[in-house]
């Protein structure tokens, strides 16, 4: 069968490196794909994703079986419903599920309808109303109702920094994203993300990980994408899966099911783990980037029919294996991200640093130039390790960092701190 992958990430390189694996494969396209991307699959640079048509009529031309979206945008624009309607099968929810990440009220009405655990939360519109209830109510969480790439939430340790961000928000800030509010409470716990299949019934969960948003070591500095990631996530003890399973992602799907939008793709949890137990903080509709990249890296059975599974809705009798290995991956990022960063400097001696042993290296913002590799995007690479423990998979990620030429780059030195403290007490 011939596959095509929608998206440009260390995500979907992961993915693709995972999906070239599959004996299912005869040919494996990428859209638009980047430099790493293009060792293990056909890019296809100038396919206009946002076009639906288009992708409809190139995956005709190349009679693509399969089709993987990897990013939340066109899943939430309804890729996945243009491509069933034109007899294309592709892996990921239709725009009608797809809003438990692109609308945070959908979800926040969703979860209390449900009774699912989740942070108290109110709407606004008016931003006098939304500061009386702020009053003087610190730490308290501010969001923008729609999809920002992750910028659209600030968390206010101050009143005074409530009432500003109010303005910000509902002033324009983030455009249409931010024509509504959602203000919640704040949640005190460690994070951790939660990853299932669905088919829009059944649930077949994968593994846990854990992120690193901020930008600087120790947690610091503002949030990005995720600056690194490692798995399992220690925090996810069984019993907080089987609740996780339990209280959160099983009533989801049957709520989803039951309004009317059946839930099928990789659904994506992220939680705060409290005293209390688990609460969801949101959902998203794709895999994690950088998660998906230590998932990839730990899973020891062919995705491939997992994801035809899940839109096939056959996942009921599916197993998935997974190495008792941990996986850590480092960000390298752009200096000056996650602002204004330069591109177009050349990355030097990857081939040096994937030899250290356990270690594989995904692209995510670079271009090929010739033989050059050259940066080209705010998240560059991410240099991924499995091991028997996350502290030897951090050494060996490290030590193929460091072999890394990149003078522009940067990266977090303290990736993984949470699971190793853990492991120190
Ligand atoms: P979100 O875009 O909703 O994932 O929020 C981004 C980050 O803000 C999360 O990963 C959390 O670190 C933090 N966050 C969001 N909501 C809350 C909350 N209610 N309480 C505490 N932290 C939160
Ligand atoms: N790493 C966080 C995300 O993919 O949203």
């Amino acid at each position: 069968m011939n596959v095509l992958v929608i998206g440009s990430g260390g995500r979907e390189h992961a993915l693709c490196w995972a999906i070239s694996a599959s004996p299912l494969v005869d040919k494996l396209y990428c859209a638009p794909g980047n430099a790493g991307i293009g060792e293990v699959a056909t890019l296809v640079p100038d396919l206009a994703i946002s076009d639906h048509g288009s992708v409809v009529r190139f995956c005709r031309d190349q009679s693509i079986g399969f089709v993987v979206v990897g990013p939340e945008a066109p899943l939430v624009a309804g890729l996945v419903d243009d491509l069933a309607q034109a007899g294309i099968k592709a892996f990921g929810p239709s725009a009608a599920a797809a809003r438990l990440e692109g609308s945070k009220s959908f979800t926040k009405e969703l979860c209390a309808r449900h009774r699912i655990p989740t942070a108290a939360f109110a709407r606004f519109t008016d931003p006098a109303a939304a500061k009386a209830h702020i009053g003087n109510k610190a730490p308290i969480v501010l969001k923008a109702d729609g999809l920002a790439a992750g910028k659209g939430v600030v968390i206010a340790t101050t009143a005074a920094e409530a009432h500003a961000a109010v303005d910000d928000i509902l002033g324009g800030q983030f455009g249409a994203a931010g024509r509504e509010l959602v203000i919640e409470e704040f949640l005190e716990g460690e994070e951790a993300s939660f990853f299932a299949l669905v088919d829009g019934t059944h649930v077949l969960p994968m593994e846990t990980a854990q992120d690193h948003k901020r930008v600087g070591d120790g947690d610091t500095g503002p949030n990005t994408g995720g600056m690194g990631a490692y798995s399992p996530a220690p925090v996810m003890t069984p019993d907080m899966v089987d609740r996780t399973l339990r209280e959160i992602i099983a009533p989801t799907v049957a709520a989803m099911a039951a309004e009317g939008a059946p839930y099928k793709g990789v659904l994506y949890a992220g939680l705060m783990i409290t005293a209390e137990g688990p609460k969801l903080i949101e959902y998203n509709c794709r895999f994690g980037d950088p998660e998906c990249q230590v998932l990839m890296m730990r899973l020891k059975s062919d995705i491939l029919p997992a994801l035809i599974a899940s839109v096939d809705g056959e996942l009921a009798d599916f197993d998935l294996r997974w190495r008792d290995d941990a996986a850590l991956t480092v960000v390298m990022a752009a200096e000056g991200y996650p602002g204004d960063y330069a591109r177009g400097g050349e990355i030097r001696n990857l081939h040096k640093a994937a030899a250290v042993e356990g270690v594989e290296i995904f692209h995510a913002g670079t271009r090929r130039d010739g033989d050059k590799i050259l940066a080209n995007g705010g998240r560059v690479l991410n240099v991924t390790a499995v091991a028997p423990t996350i502290a030897e998979a951090r050494t060996r990620a490290y030590e193929a960092v460091d072999r890394i030429d990149w003078p522009q780059g940067f990266c977090r030195r303290d990736i993984g701190w949470r699971a190793l403290d853990r492991d120190a007490s």
